[in-house]
């Protein structure tokens, strides 16, 4: 079978991390095309994949002026950049794996899928947790009826203290007006694996949450606005240029060190936690988002679950070694 033609739409962290699965897989997805406005994004990932200058804009629209000269298009723009690319592909015919969420509101929801359902293109959304080893095994256990009927589910969702800090206290989905409640920007996977695991949607949702720490209310005394100017940095779990150092120490210069700077020198880190979003306290940003929540959801049978979304998880549960290490490091 010939591989899918693909456009990117959105280079940032999720577009370049699919295309390049593209790239390792050349029998079954080619990206032919991308949309990005930052032009240095846009020249590594076209470089990266050998796309030729009129396939790689700056904007999307751009692509979508076309006739359709692709089979399918990846939308990995942010939360709030999706129903409207994804609209204007469905409408070309272009089958579109869309990342989550889908939109921020039920409306835009409901436009996306009328516009996919008058093309009768398929619409996958970027649910990635439903395709892990574990969750694979777990389906298949709970399937096989080896447990009985499953009536009560206690699922925990450890963002961790140093994920937090970075994506939902400095980073892009910090406030839920910028992109999605944490529940939408986060909890959405965990949602549709518990409906997917269970085989079934619930009928009943309850939630309570609230933002209890991250606020100028919890700032150590003597704390200034930015890490590296700080006098209690040394002590403070959420070390900003400790955190980033060491990754870029270790030669970790994927996520997260990679929303922080596009070039991984010390000069670009050191400029980054001096003036960018990454370098400020946590306790003196803009966010709004929860940092703890819990869910309830009751099903038609009587079975329950309750799903715990909380920041303070400890570093034990991260997966990669050197973010391991980092956040020890930073517990310490
Ligand atoms: N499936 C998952 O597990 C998962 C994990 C993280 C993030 N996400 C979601 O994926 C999406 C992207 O997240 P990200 O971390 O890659 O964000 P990102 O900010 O790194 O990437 C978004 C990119 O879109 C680009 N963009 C902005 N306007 C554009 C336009 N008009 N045309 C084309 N591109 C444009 C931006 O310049 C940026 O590079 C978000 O909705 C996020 O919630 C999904």
């Amino acid at each position: 079978m010939a591989p899918v033609s693909v456009v990117v739409v959105g280079a940032g962290e999720r577009g370049t991390g699919y295309a390049r699965w593209a790239r390792d897989h050349p029998d079954r997805a080619s990206v032919v095309a991308v949309a990005e406005p930052r032009e240095v994004r846009r020249a590594r990932f076209a470089a990266e994949h050998g796309i030729s200058a009129g396939n790689a804009v700056p904007d999307w629209r751009q692509l979508a002026s076309r006739a359709r000269f692709a089979e399918a298009v990846l939308i990995c723009t942010q939360d709030r950049m999706h129903a409207e690319p994804a609209e204007a592909f469905a409408a070309l015919g272009y089958h579109i794996l869309l990342e989550k969420p889908m939109a921020p509101d039920e409306a835009a929801c409901r436009r996306i899928v009328t516009a996919v359902e008058k093309t009768g293109v398929m619409l996958a959304v970027g649910h990635v947790m439903r395709y892990t080893p574990y969750s694979r095994a777990v389906k298949a256990i709970v399937e096989s009826g080896q447990l009985g009927d499953i009536m009560s589910v206690q699922h925990l969702e450890p963002v961790g203290f140093w994920h937090q800090a970075h994506s939902y206290v400095r980073g892009n989905w910090r406030r839920s007006g910028l992109a999605a409640s944490m529940l939408l920007a986060k909890s959405c996977h965990d949602l549709d694996w518990l409906a997917w695991i269970l085989g079934r949607a619930p009928l009943r949702v309850s939630s309570f949450g609230a933002l209890t720490h991250f606020t100028a209310a919890n700032a150590p005394a003597g704390a200034a606005d930015r890490c590296v100017a700080c006098p209690v940095e040394a002590s403070c779990p959420y070390s900003a240029p400790r955190l980033y150092r060491g990754l870029l120490e270790r030669g970790e210069h994927g996520w997260p060190l990679s929303v922080v700077v596009e070039d991984f020198s010390a000069g670009s880190l050191d400029e980054a936690l001096r003036d960018g979003p990454y370098g400020r306290c946590v306790y003196a940003c803009d966010n709004d988002v929860v940092d703890n929540q819990i869910v309830i959801l009751d099903f038609a049978d009587g079975a329950t679950a309750s799903l715990t979304m909380t920041a303070f998880a400890p570093p034990s549960l991260i997966r990669r070694p050197a973010l391991r290490a980092a956040s020890f490091a930073s517990s310490s």
